[in-house]
């Protein structure tokens, strides 16, 4: 199978007034993710037992596997890109009710889940990730990972929503600022609506 950058579900322009810009976007989607899934399509090229596999198919194969990390670094950045381009909305921040009714359930409210976030994506010590994820006893939880590694690797259950904190995602629109980064994400930028679609698909 020959892996293939998704388009982005919107225009290169449309988030710029909620916080990014297309520069970012156009590195971060243009460059450093299709840098992922090149690399990935030369480790499947050069390997046998990694043809014919689907990506989730490929992280199961890999993970824990020392030999095969860099297999690891790059299929794992290509899924959690996938779903971060769509955890982005030009009209982000609206919480819809039924994932409001769910979080206030499991973490008490909206402003005490975008606290667990925040801690979890400014602690994120390097580069890695923050994430809302349906854990498989049915309670959200958020999580957080280091470099390319993500819930589905590590069996957490189903992720709604998954935030980059690699510097590569907020460098040119906020600089070192990564606290300012997560909050703008979380009141401007992610698309509840579909973490609201996935919890109802999970
Ligand atoms: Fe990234």
């Amino acid at each position: 199978m020959t892996f293939e950058l998704p388009t982005l579900p919107y225009s290169v322009n449309a988030l710029a007034e909620a916080g990014m810009s297309a520069e970012t976007l156009e590195f971060h989607h243009g460059k450093h993710h299709q840098a992922y899934v090149t690399a990935l399509n030369g480790f499947v090229e050069k390997n046998d037992a990694l043809k014919g596999k689907s990506l989730e198919e490929i992280i199961r194969f890999v993970t824990g596997k020392a030999d095969l990390a860099p297999v690891f670094n790059n299929a794992g950045q290509h899924w959690n890109h996938i779903l971060f381009w769509q955890s982005l909305s030009p009209k982000g921040g609206r919480m819809p009710a039924a994932l409001e009714k769910k979080i206030a359930e499991d973490f008490g409210g909206t402003a005490e889940f975008k606290e667990a976030f925040k801690t979890a994506a400014t602690t994120q010590f390097g580069s890695g990730w923050a994430w809302l994820v349906l854990g498989d006893d049915g309670r959200l939880k958020v999580t957080k990972s280091a470099n390319a590694d993500n819930p589905f690797a590590a069996g957490q259950g189903e992720a709604l929503l998954g935030l980059d904190v690699w510097e590569h995602s907020y460098y040119i629109d906020f600089r070192s600022r990564r606290p300012d980064y997560v909050t703008n994400f979380l009141d401007k930028l992610a698309n509840y609506e579909f973490a609201e679609a996935q919890l109802a698909k999970a």
